[in-house]
This record gives structure tokens, sequence and C-alpha cells, in this order.
């Protein structure tokens, strides 16, 4: 997996078990998506595809390091957006479902409420929590491999809007009750994309941000599109409910006003990086020999490039679970 292709096409869906009333805990959490909810399939399948030695830590540390101690699955250096949900709801943390001691709770309600069509699931063993990039269909690929940022918008985010949506729906005839769809985060304030794609245009950036405009064009209409398409599934299915979880307005919040949020007045700066204008180098990442992380990563927004630090996945969380940048709360 490459760190820095995977982490646009982010969907990150946690189906809970049954509750009758939303203050009540759930049994079981499901997540899907790519490096924002990954921990740790990609481990397990290369080890046993032989293509990594499972003695070998991914990522590597400083990875981890702010809240584990030490690597722990994940590409923050602590925990994650679908992790401080779990905790909200007294859930342990999310195990990969390739994880051969993964297993349902004893007693879950889950397991009840899936009787019919459980089968394409059981198979995937959703038991404990899986990530599953739903369609192939990657922004940053595409945009890599020399697609104008128009072309994705008009062409591509549709059709990855509707596997999203489709993939919803897949849950939810398989038992979900409970849903939180996230959107994508501002594509044009990652460091990894204002390296790539640096522009000698001032234009090119947003100037209340710094961030590339068009990028952040991207991102939003994706998000537009995934919000409708959140709405329209909710009427289909009113028993279900379906939250539209935004990743977007909370981390542009936090590059216009750091201070407010306790982070640091250069906001774009990578914390685990080495170089360049964002200490931010594609050559030379977080995890490789020679590349440290700031001794403060609470105070940072980015972690590595790509992914963010566990102190703006908190905040990130908290304004799912308690508003306002979920369309329907998590909870309350
Ligand atoms: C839910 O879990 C939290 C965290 O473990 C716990 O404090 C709370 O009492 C639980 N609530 C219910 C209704 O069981
Ligand atoms: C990025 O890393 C490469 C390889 O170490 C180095 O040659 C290059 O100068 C670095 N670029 C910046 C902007 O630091």
């Amino acid at each position: 997996m490459d760190l820095f292709s995977c982490y646009f096409f982010i969907l990150f869906i946690s189906c809970y078990g049954l509750a009758k009333t939303t203050t009540q805990n759930f049994t079981s959490i499901f997540s899907f998506g790519n490096s924002y909810t990954y921990t740790g399939n990609y481990q397990i399948l290369a080890a046993s595809a032989g293509s990594l030695n499972s003695n070998v830590e991914f990522p590597p540390y400083p990875y981890g390091s702010t809240f584990f101690g030490h690597p722990a699955d994940r590409f923050c250096d602590g925990r994650l957006t679908i992790d401080f949900i779990a905790k909200e709801y007294g859930l342990p943390f999310i195990q990969p479902s390739k994880e051969k001691k993964c297993k349902f709770h004893p007693g879950s309600k889950l397991r009840l409420l899936w009787t019919t069509n459980l089968h394409g699931l059981r198979r995937k063993k959703l038991h404990c929590a899986t990530q599953q990039q739903f369609g192939v269909n990657d922004y940053t690929l595409l945009l890599l491999a020399g697609k104008s940022v128009q072309d994705v918008t008009n062409s591509y985010a549709p059709q990855v809007v509707k596997l999203i949506s489709e993939a919803v729906e897949k849950v939810i005839n398989d038992g979900a009750s409970v849903l939180a769809v996230a959107g994508q985060p501002p594509a044009g304030c990652m460091p990894v994309i204002l390296t790539l794609f640096a522009s000698s245009n001032k234009e090119d950036y947003e100037p209340d941000t710094g961030c590339l405009k068009e990028y952040n064009g991207l991102a939003m209409y994706h998000n537009s599109l995934l919000h409708q398409d959140v709405i329209r599934l909710r009427g289909k299915y009113p028993r279900v409910k379906i939250s539209y979880t935004d990743y977007y307005y909370p981390t542009i919040n936090v590059v216009k006003s750091p201070g407010l949020y306790g982070f640091i007045d250069t906001p774009l700066q990578v914390c685990c990086g080495k170089g360049g204008p964002y200490n931010f180098n594609i050559s030379e990442n977080c995890g490789m020999p020679g590349v440290s992380a700031c001794p403060n990563p609470s105070a940072y927004l980015h972690w590595d490039g790509a992914h963010l630090t566990e102190a703006a996945y908190r905040y990130i969380s908290s304004t799912w679970l308690d508003g306002p940048y979920a369309v329907m709360q998590i909870h309350r």
C-alpha cells in the first residue's frame, strides 16, 4: 500500500448494533475505508502473502508514539476518529478484520440482527472491523496519472460517490442500523498535495488558508454529492440512522484559526517529516531513518503530510459526536 496514494478515497462507515435509544452503548462497530480508518489489515495480508515480514511494524515508529507508545497499525501518532467514536460507546479499539482472534462479543445483538443476507458479510469476517476500498477510483492516482482536476471532478467524482452509496445500501441491507458516512478532508491543504502540485501562480492558492483552490474544490464537490446521496438514502431507509460526517469543515477551521483550537500558527506544517516548505518531502517520509517527529504532535494538525494527528482526529470526532459537523449527529 502506498502511504500517499490512498488517503483521498475515504469511506468510513460504522454500523453499530441496534440500540433502542442512541444514548445506549452499542455492541459492535465496523469500519470501512482507507488509511484514515486503517487498523492493520495490510500488515496481516502482506505477511501472509510473504511480501512483508510479520515482525516488521507497518507503519513504523514514530507512528503510534503519542498514545500507544509504539506502532499500533495506524497512520497517525495515536488514535483515529474511529477510535474516539468507539471509546465514546465503551467499545474496545478496532481490530483488523483479518485478525484471526477477531470475534463477536458474546451476546452481540448484531448477530441476531443479521439473520438474512448475511453470508457475504460473514465470509468477509466483519466480526470486528474491516477496511475496504469501495470502488477502484482513487482521485490521487488519477491526478498523478495526469488527469486534470476538472476532469476528475466532472467525470469521476459522481462515479466514486455512486460506489460509496451502493456500498452503504449493501451494509444497510445486511442489517446495519446506524451509519456514519464520511466525506473528504480538504485535499488542497494536505502537504503531500501542496508539495506534489505546487504552483507558481499565487491565484491557485486560497488567500485565507494557503491551500490549493482546485483540490479543495474537488473535495467540496465530492462531499456535496455524497451529502445529497445520504439525504436520499435517509428517505429510502427511514428506519436506519444515516449520518454524513464531515472532515472538510473541522479541518479547514483549524487551518484558518489554528490558535482557537490549540494548534500552532503554521497549520500546514507537518509534524513528522523533513525539509521543504511544509516540512514534507515525498522521498523522505515519516518512519524513515533520519526523519523525526516534532516534540509536540498535539499542537499539529498534520502528522505525516497525508494523515492528521491524534489531536486533529480528537477534535474532528467531537464535531461528529456532538455537532456541528455531522449532518445528523451520531448521538445527542
Ligand atoms: C457506555 O460506555 C461508557 C464508557 O465505557 C460508560 O461510561 C457508560 O456508562 C456506558 N453507558 C451505558 C448506558 O452503558
Ligand atoms: C527531498 O529528499 C531528497 C532525497 O533525500 C533530496 O534530494 C531533496 O533535496 C529533498 N528536497 C527538499 C525540498 O528538501
